[in-house]
């Protein structure tokens, strides 16, 4: 599964909720996390892969957190202790914002080259279907709030350069 780059108009779409919780749906989070894992990706939404629905993954280890942070050359050493195992997000929505706000990087993969520092709240509450449809309701912080919030971002048709300016970094490819 490849995974769509800005400037494609699809990326600028607002995904629509998830209806059906069936087998198409573990097919198409199953591809979107070995499509995060060849590039070394922590979250992926599913306008990324040209898919419709409201449907996040997150998956943040060491391995994958010090991968990025050596391309930019970013201090993530603070963030790296947090461990989420893969988990899907389907219709998430998020229902509380820390006051408390963070200025971090981010790159995306769907922006290849390019990391931008954006200001987001510390922690977040977040209210979402899991694969076999059933509530689930997450509070996180750190990291993993911060990648949450740009993967519902996506949803939204709302990309990191839309929080700040751009810098160049190695693209993956360069590594
Ligand atoms: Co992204």
């Amino acid at each position: 599964m490849k995974i769509i780059t800005y400037p494609n108009p699809i990326l600028r779409t607002t995904a629509e909720s998830v209806t059906d919780f069936d087998g198409n749906l573990k097919k198409l989070v199953i591809s979107m996390a070995e499509a995060m894992a060849a590039h070394q990706g922590i979250g992926l939404a599913a306008n990324q892969v040209g898919a419709p629905g409201r449907v996040i993954i997150v998956e943040i280890h060491r391995q994958r957190v010090q991968a990025r942070a050596r391309r930019s050359g970013t201090d993530y050493s603070k963030l790296v202790d947090q461990k989420v195992p893969l988990t899907a997000f389907i219709n998430p929505e998020i229902v509380h914002y820390s006051r408390k706000t963070v200025v971090a990087t981010e790159g995306c993969l769907s922006l290849p080259g390019l990391e931008v520092d954006v200001e987001r709240s510390l922690a977040v509450k977040v209210r979402a279907r899991n694969l076999k449809g059933k509530k689930i309701m997450v509070a996180a912080k750190g990291l993993f709030a911060r990648v949450l919030q740009h993967e519902v971002d996506h949803l939204n048709g709302v990309l990191i350069i839309d929080h700040g300016r751009p810098k160049k970094v190695k693209p993956d490819n360069e590594l």
